[in-house]
């Protein structure tokens, strides 16, 4: 396809600002939406209904929501070229949501395995929100008549579920209500592991703040945390299932410049894992600290960060309400 026809296309992602962003959400997404930004037409923002689903410190979240878009344009996403907002300033994005919880099946969300494994972080009272989290994914997903959505390897089954809410919608009524939207996930770095349980996601919410390298760590806490990474007793490199950490550390390099984990092995024979660890560290410094000191320098830019996210409300605000008239009318709600 060339370029102007792919222009035409939808990409649309977002993340939530729960917390600092991770080079998980780096490597598994942010840096496919900068990659692919003036090959579509696309849509940017920060989930911050998505976030109160576990409780958030007010003063945080807001903070945490402009510290967001202030790492998505450091780490080059042009406010010209793409559509950058927050979800709560675009409110027809939980109207399309309570719309699409009454098509949505109980057993359909009980299988999702985020909702399986943060409810049974949540002790007694698990908030609904974290159930029907899914169905306002699939409300953001759908309302720009999205084409692609360049997520990690962790969204693929609510994007599925999107898909078959637009699918269900659909056969109800007429075909052309809802795009159907596909995934685009990373052949590599899609599931970056934690530097501690390397059998586990990466994960913002980790309590371990050593698990993580966060996009604002310092050079010197990225160097200490990928130093302190868990490995294995033995000292061979090579990319074995066998081998978490050290696969993880291969994926993370593999992410970072391109080369294959093959070419990366093959650059390590006779060397030892205290080898791996130190150049990990330097390319992951090389890659997060510019970014770092840019979203620094943005984030504290609040008038150009308001400016950008009005007008990128607008625009969203003009596309998702005709999807949503288009939707009322054909189910048959005034407006
Ligand atoms: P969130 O905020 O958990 O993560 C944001 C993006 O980062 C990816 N990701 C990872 N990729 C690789 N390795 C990891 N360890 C890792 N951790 C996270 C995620 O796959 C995601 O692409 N539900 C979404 C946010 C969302 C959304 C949307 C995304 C809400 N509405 C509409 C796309 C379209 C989420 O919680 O992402």
């Amino acid at each position: 396809m060339t370029a102007p026809q792919r222009k035409n296309q939808v990409m649309l992602s977002a993340v939530q600002p729960s917390n600092k962003l991770t080079i998980g959400n780096y490597l598994g997404a942010l840096k496919n939406w900068v990659h692919h930004q003036n090959d579509f037409d696309c849509w940017f923002f920060a989930v911050n209904l998505h976030a109160i689903t576990v409780r958030q410190d007010p003063k945080e979240l807001r903070e945490q929501t402009y510290r967001a878009v202030a790492t998505y344009i450091a780490a080059g996403i042009q406010p010209e070229n793409a559509t950058l907002f927050v979800q709560s300033q675009v409110p027809e994005h939980a109207e399309l949501a309570w719309i699409l919880n009454c098509y949505s099946y109980m057993g359909e969300l009980s299988r999702m395995t985020q909702f399986k494994d943060k409810s049974q972080k949540a002790g007694e009272n698990i908030p609904v929100g974290l159930f029907t989290y899914p169905v306002l994914m699939a409300s953001d997903i759908l309302l720009y008549d999205t084409d692609l959505v360049p997520v990690g390897a962790d969204q693929k089954q609510h994007i599925e579920l999107t898909r078959d809410l637009a699918i269900r919608m659909n056969n109800l009524y007429g075909e052309d209500l809802f795009k159907v939207p596909q995934p685009m996930i990373p052949p590599v770095g899609a599931k970056i592991m934690s530097l501690q349980e390397p059998t586990a996601k990466m994960s913002k919410s980790d309590p371990d703040p050593n698990a993580s390298v966060f996009l604002s760590d310092s050079d010197d806490q990225i160097r200490k945390k990928i130093k302190r990474a868990v490995t294995d007793s033995g000292s061979e490199i090579a990319d074995d299932d066998s081998k978490p950490g050290v696969k993880n550390l291969l994926t993370i390099q593999s992410a970072i410049t391109g080369k294959s984990i093959a070419e990366i092995v093959t650059s390590y024979t006779g060397k030892q894992y205290g080898h791996l660890k130190g150049d990990t560290a330097e390319l992951v410094v090389q890659a997060v600290s510019p970014l770092r000191n840019e979203a620094d320098r943005l984030y504290q830019e609040r008038q150009f960060l308001e400016q950008v996210l009005a007008q990128g409300a607008q625009k969203a605000r003009e596309r998702a309400s005709q999807t949503l008239k288009r939707c009322y009318d054909r189910i048959g709600l005034l407006r």
